[in-house]
Parts: structure tokens; sequence; C-alpha cells
């Protein structure tokens, strides 16, 4: 499988977990990009067979938390995701709010079949994601 992540980050600890993210995806056999949503076409990205999006969590600490208007937009852009495995992802410090049901909304709003949302607090692959991987077959 090909599995394409992107992440956006402000200070590196959402680009550290994707790329962490990366390594579990390829210690599993699978194929695996990671880039950041300014960089990364979207048009490309539509095409891998898996999808993970993260974000690092903007808001007051306790309410109000969103993904990056930067994460939201890129989620936009995409193609028909045509019912393919997508994971949302984010890193924070207190709280996330909904900004991870809100992602896999607006993912889902571009057909993907959103069957993992994981959230770190420092730069590691949040647990159970390794389980979401081997469950992409
Ligand atoms: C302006 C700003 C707002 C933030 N709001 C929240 C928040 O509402 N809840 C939270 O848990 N963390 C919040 N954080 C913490 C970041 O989400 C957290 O440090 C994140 O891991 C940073 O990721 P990055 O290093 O990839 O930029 C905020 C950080 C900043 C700079």
């Amino acid at each position: 499988m090909n599995v394409a992540i992107v992440f956006d980050s402000k200070t590196g600890t959402t680009k550290a977990v994707a790329e962490a993210m990366a390594e579990v995806v390829r210690a599993a056999g699978h194929q695996c990009t990671v880039g950041s949503v300014q960089d990364a076409d979207p048009a490309i990205v539509s095409e891998a067979d898996a999808i993970c999006v993260g974000s690092w969590c903007k808001g007051v600490y306790v309410i109000l938390q969103h993904a990056t208007k930067e994460t939201m937009d890129f989620i936009g852009r995409l193609g028909n995701l045509d019912g393919k495995p997508a994971a949302v992802f984010c890193t924070y410090k207190l709280a996330t709010g909904g900004m991870l049901p809100k992602m896999a909304t607006s993912l889902e709003g571009r057909g993907a079949n959103v069957t993992g949302s994981f959230k770190s607090r420092g730069p590691v692959a949040a647990d159970g994601f390794g389980d979401w991987v081997q469950r992409l077959g």
C-alpha cells in the first residue's frame, strides 16, 4: 500500500509525529510519503491508497480548539477519495475539543472512510496508530 501523511506544524512537533508515523507505516511493509500541507500536492495525495492528515491544535487551550485553516483548506482541495481508508491526528498540550471529529467529517466529505483518530502530546506516534496500520492489510 502507498500511504500519504500530510501535516501542519508550527514548531516541529506535528512534523516529528508525522515522521514517526511514517516509520510505523514503513516498518509494516508499506510505502509512505510525508509532506506539509504547505508543500504537498493534493492531487498526488488523493492518489494514495490511504491518507493521514494532521494538525497542531489551535485554540484557547481548553476552548475553541480547531485544526489550522491550512489543514482544513488542504482537505478541501483533495479529490474524490472514493472510500479510501483515512486517519486524522493532532498534537496538543491540554485538550483537543472537537477538532478531530471536524477533521474527520471534512475528510469524509471528500469521500474518505475515516477509521482512525489519534492525538499526541509530544513528538511520538500515538498509541494505537500501529494497530490502524495493521488493519490496512
Ligand atoms: C496559538 C496557540 C494556540 C494553542 N492552542 C491550544 C489549545 O487550544 N489546546 C491545546 O491543547 N494546545 C494548544 N496549543 C499547543 C499546541 O497545539 C501544541 O504545542 C502543538 O504540539 C504544537 O505543534 P507544532 O510543534 O507542530 O506546531 C496552542 C499553541 C499555540 C501556539
